[in-house]
């Protein structure tokens, strides 16, 4: 789909929440990536029309960030991180499986348009590495033969739910939500768990606490 009257409207409207309208730039390229499934050249144009920047300025942010993608995505974008921890604890044996599984490499995608594969950094998702992520919701705790199970469901249509969100959608929805994020999910998806609070846990227990906002001691 390209950047028709109804794309074109959403991203006046995200111009609209701005005090300074440059400052939609990253939204407005998320639903441009949600219409195209990728940043095209005319998205850039439109889009630097908009905001009254010239496209080398648009063009520098879509470069310059790894979500932002000029080529095609399919349908589905499978991030492996490949992290030092990830990686050491599985991460490298996840993406070696799903590279075999798929029979595609770093950022590229199947034949069929349904899967992009790439490696990525770190999620901040380190307790529960290693770590894959499915149009950014995170599939945690994975090992070769779970990461190619949710392939194969995802490929036979079943539906799949992330292990600390909801059930995935498509990468053109997951870019939909980050230029609009208020998407009705942010409830769905288990609460923190015993790994995600083991560090707040032992700071207790040894009476740790943060240092006082600066300005506001007490
Ligand atoms: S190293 Fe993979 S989430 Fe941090």
């Amino acid at each position: 789909m390209a950047l028709d009257e109804s794309v074109r409207a959403q991203m006046a409207s995200i111009v609209e929440r701005y005090p300074r309208s440059r400052s939609a730039v990253m939204p407005m390229l998320h639903l441009a990536q949600s219409a195209e499934g990728e940043v095209s050249d005319e998205a850039m144009r439109v889009i630097a029309d908009m905001l009254d920047l010239t496209t080398a300025e648009v063009t520098a942010v879509a470069t310059f960030y790894t979500m932002y993608k000029r080529r095609p995505v399919g349908k589905h974008l499978i991030g492996v991180c490949t992290n030092t921890l990830c990686g050491l604890l599985g991460g490298d044996a996840v993406y070696a499986a799903l590279t075999d599984r798929l029979g595609v490499g770093h950022d590229e995608t199947t034949a069929d348009g349904m899967f992009t594969l790439e490696r990525i950094e770190c999620q901040a998702a380190c307790t529960h590495a290693p770590v894959m992520t499915v149009d950014w919701e995170f599939m945690d705790c994975q090992t070769p033969s779970s990461a190619v199970e949710v392939v194969d469901r995802l490929a036979r249509g079943e539906t799949v739910v992330s292990t600390r969100g909801p059930a995935i959608r498509d990468f053109e929805a997951t870019e939909h939500t980050l230029a609009f994020p208020d998407d009705g999910l942010a409830g769905q998806g288990g609460e923190a768990d015993d790994m995600m609070l083991a560090g707040l846990r032992v700071a207790h227990e040894l009476g740790m606490s943060a240092p006082p906002v600066p300005g506001q001691e007490s």
